[in-house]
Parts: C-alpha cells; structure tokens; sequence
C-alpha cells in the first residue's frame, strides 16, 4: 500500500509573518493525522522559520524550486544545499508555472532532479498537458517524453525516491478539476511507463499526486482511484481549514 501525500504548494503567497502564523495554527489543526504524509512548500524566505516550527512535527516541509548547480554566480538561485540548510526535506520540480513562465525544460528538470537526489532532497516532479494538447489528443505523448526526460540517467534506487505529480494545466487555478476517470487514466499510463523503464516494483512504489484545483469536495472521488496516491494542492493549502479538510479526506483511505 502506497501512504497518501498531500503537499501543499503555496506559490507567491504569504509574508514571513504571515507564514509563521499559518504554521503555528496548522500544526495544531493537524496534530491528530498519522496516515497522511503532509508536506507544506512556503516561499524561500519563509522556508527556514516555517522549518523550525514545524521541527519533530508530523509535517514536512519542501522548496518550490532550485537551481542544478553547487554553487557561483548565478544571480537569484538557490542551490540544494541552501534548502537543506533551511530545513527542506522535498522539492518541487518542474512545476508549469515554471516552464512556462520562467523557462523551465525537460532538460532542466531533469538535470535539478539529479542535483536533488545526489543532495539528498526528495523530489517532486510535475508534469501535465496544456489545454491545446489535450485537445489535440497529445495527452499521453506529452507526458510520455516529460517521464521519459525527467528520468534520463537516473539508476533505479534514484528513481525510487520520487515523488511525481500529475497537474493537467488546463486544471491549475481554474476550478475545473479533472474527472477522476481523465486523471486515473494518465495516472495509470505514467506507472506503466516506469515499469517499462525501471521494473514492476518501481512502479508500484512510486507515488503520483494529482493537482489542479483539488479541494476537499472532490478529493475523495480523486483519491479513489487505484493510481492517485495524494495531492499537490495550491488554492486549497492557504487557509489552515481547507487544508486540513482535505487532509482528512486523505486520512479516510
Ligand atoms: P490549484 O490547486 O490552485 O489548482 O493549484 C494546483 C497546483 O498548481 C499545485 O502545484
């Protein structure tokens, strides 16, 4: 049985203040939840104090990027070292927002998932069709080269310690959650594919999130499906009760 987790990825949102507050009253809201991994992805400036409240917690915490190299002149990024640093245990890779607007490629994603892992951060790797994609049924050709790219050169222990998430992107911030059928399709195709390239076990193991607008109201339709094993949420991680609500969802399974 693979455990439930639920990340969630705050983006561009909360001041230090603002985080330190959040975290303080989730970890209370939360206290009781055993079944669900929990991770939460504050902004850098927030990852180091949001680590030290939620120390020895059953909350983890994780960055929303970072850069593939060790160190040097590279203005404005944060190296793997830094975030363990500050208290990370994952990191969000590869997230659409971030290929799309900040230039993030296959490659790229590919080479901060082997900085990740050689560090010792887990990652979490998204991927997902744009709308046009979908519609033009490119669907599983996308996310085929996206898996296929994400694992290039990784060995099968590497491998193992992903995380990845399935965010269609025409489902991101838009309220228009995928059906659970669309979500478990793609779902299903993606733990072929690590079969096919690692092994049966491989494949079972890995555990794929799903995000795009996913809530407590449909998280137990999501959550149902044999290949959905948590969540990667936005909208509903910034309110200490909706996410909880939706932790608890996870906690039935
Ligand atoms: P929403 O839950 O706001 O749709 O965002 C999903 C997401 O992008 C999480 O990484």
């Amino acid at each position: 049985m693979r455990r439930k987790i639920i990340a969630g990825n705050w983006k561009m949102h909360k001041t230090n203040s603002e985080a330190i507050q959040f975290v303080k009253m989730l970890k209370v809201k939360l206290i009781n939840f055993k079944k669900t991994d929990i991770v939460v992805c504050p902004t850098f400036t927030s990852l180091s104090q949001v680590s030290q409240i939620l120390d020895s917690t059953n909350i983890g915490v994780g960055a929303q990027n970072l850069h593939y190299e060790d160190k040097g002149a590279f203005t404005g990024e944060i190296s793997a070292e830094m975030l363990l640093s500050a208290g990370c245990e994952f990191v969000i890779i590869g997230h659409s927002e971030r290929r799309q607007y900040f230039n993030e490629t296959d490659q790229t994603v590919n080479q901060k998932v082997h900085k990740a892992l050689e560090k010792g951060l887990k990652p979490i790797v998204c991927i997902g069709e744009l709308l046009e994609e979908r519609e033009d049924n490119q669907t599983m050709n996308v996310i085929e080269r996206q898996v296929r790219a994400l694992f290039a050169g990784l060995s099968e222990e590497q491998a193992s310690k992903l995380v990845l998430a399935y965010e269609p992107v025409w489902a991101i911030g838009t309220g228009k959650v995928a059906s659970p059928e669309q979500a478990q399709e793609v779902h299903a195709f993606i733990r072929n594919l690590m079969a096919e390239l690692y092994s049966n076990n491989l494949a079972q193991s890995v555990r794929i999130q799903y995000g795009g607008s996913m809530k407590a109201a449909n998280a137990k339709e999501l959550l149902s499906q044999p290949d959905i094993d948590g969540g990667l949420i936005g909208g509903a991680c910034l309110e200490p009760d909706s996410f909880r609500d939706l932790i608890e969802v996870a906690e039935g399974f």
